[in-house]
């Protein structure tokens, strides 16, 4: 008999460690997405947008036995104040982070605590480098081809140039263009810049560059550079190309603000489609943009976060090289901008 009961004690011993063994997060399907969401910079125009979409996105996935809670916090610039800030996320209960790095080539301290407390991460807009997303298999990161916006503003400015003789108003049969940059070292920059302009040489319009101002994304800050450039080169800036419309607008603040004729303007081109820049395109302000697709941005996040929570639809998701999910640029000239309004 007392063998039996030390037999039987042992069995529930051995269930009951069985039972805390499958515990382990992840296994057990949690009733709930509690999503922190850290962002470089909400005044970013793009992202302040794109943070709408996001919202909406997780409305949808919320049922009545689904919860999903949503905190965002702003680093305002600096990679010190998002490391405390994705602390703060994760001691709050996040089972899942979205993460906009204020420095994309200094995400280990966030890598180090997301693994610590088994939190995955999404990375979106500023991609880590390569050799960052392979610290750990629970990181990945939604954005889009920055090459094929490069190439698509490219192509849209090849084609106005093309169409209208005019853009060439000293008649020199080249382009004199002047860029301006978001971010040093930031991957839409520099890969924006490069292919535009290349597509725009393959395209065989010949161009003369007078200039590059590095204006970080800034509406304001592009006024100020444009406002410098236009002084070194008086009148003969003939195209602007901006790495998005921010500083496209920006641009053409600085015009408006010299009382420039129409006829004395050079063409402009941005990124993004936010409401502004498709309403300049509208407008006929801004030649064209090229849409930056938040919405589908948006809603790669909201479904990757449920999953990874959950751990149903994973492989419904189509990964690039396992992690990554690009999405895709359109054109949007004055033709085409008023698909993109909402
Ligand atoms: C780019 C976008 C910019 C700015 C930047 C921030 O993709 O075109 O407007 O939002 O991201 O990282
Ligand atoms: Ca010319």
């Amino acid at each position: 008999m007392k063998e039996k009961y030390i037999c039987l004690t042992g069995l529930i011993f051995i269930m009951l460690l069985c039972f805390c063994a499958c515990e382990k997060p992840g296994t057990v399907q949690p009733g709930k997405i509690q999503l922190g969401v850290a962002y470089y910079n909400q005044n970013d125009t793009f992202l302040s947008q794109l943070n709408e979409c996001l919202k909406d996105q997780l409305d949808r996935l919320e049922t009545d036995n689904f919860e999903v809670i949503m905190t965002t916090r702003d680093a305002a610039g600096s990679q010190r104040t998002q490391d405390d800030q994705v602390k703060e996320l994760i001691d709050a209960g996040c089972n899942v982070l979205c993460v906009n790095l204020a420095d994309r080539t200094d995400p280990s301290e966030i890598i180090d605590l997301a693994r610590e407390n088994d939190v995955p991460i999404i990375f979106f807009n500023r991609e880590p480098v390569a050799e960052d997303m392979m610290q750990w298999d629970k990181l990945y990161y939604v954005g889009a081809d920055a090459q094929l916006s490069g190439i698509l503003q490219g192509e849209l400015a090849a084609d106005a140039i093309r169409s209208d003789k005019k853009t060439d108003r000293n008649k020199d049969g080249k382009i004199q263009y002047v860029v301006l940059e978001g971010e040093p070292g930031h991957q839409d920059a520099i890969i924006r810049t490069e292919s535009a302009v290349n597509t725009l040489k393959k395209g065989g319009i010949q161009l003369e560059k007078l200039s590059c101002g590095i204006a970080n994304w800034n509406r304001s800050q592009a006024q100020n550079r444009m406002l410098q450039m236009i002084s070194q080169h008086q009148n003969q800036i003939e195209l602007v190309l901006a790495n998005n419309d921010d500083m496209a607008l920006g641009a053409i603040d600085a015009y408006e603000k010299l009382n420039y004729t129409e006829s004395a303007l050079p063409v402009f081109f941005g990124i993004d489609g936010t409401d502004a820049g498709l309403q300049a395109v509208l407008d006929g302000k801004m030649t064209a943009t090229v849409y930056n697709d938040k919405e589908g941005q948006a809603q790669a996040m909201a479904e990757l976060a449920a999953a990874v929570v959950t751990g149903k639809g994973m492989e419904e998701i189509e990964f690039v090289n396992g992690r990554y999910i690009y999405l895709s640029y359109y054109k949007a000239d004055k033709e085409h901008a008023d698909a993109f309004v909402k």
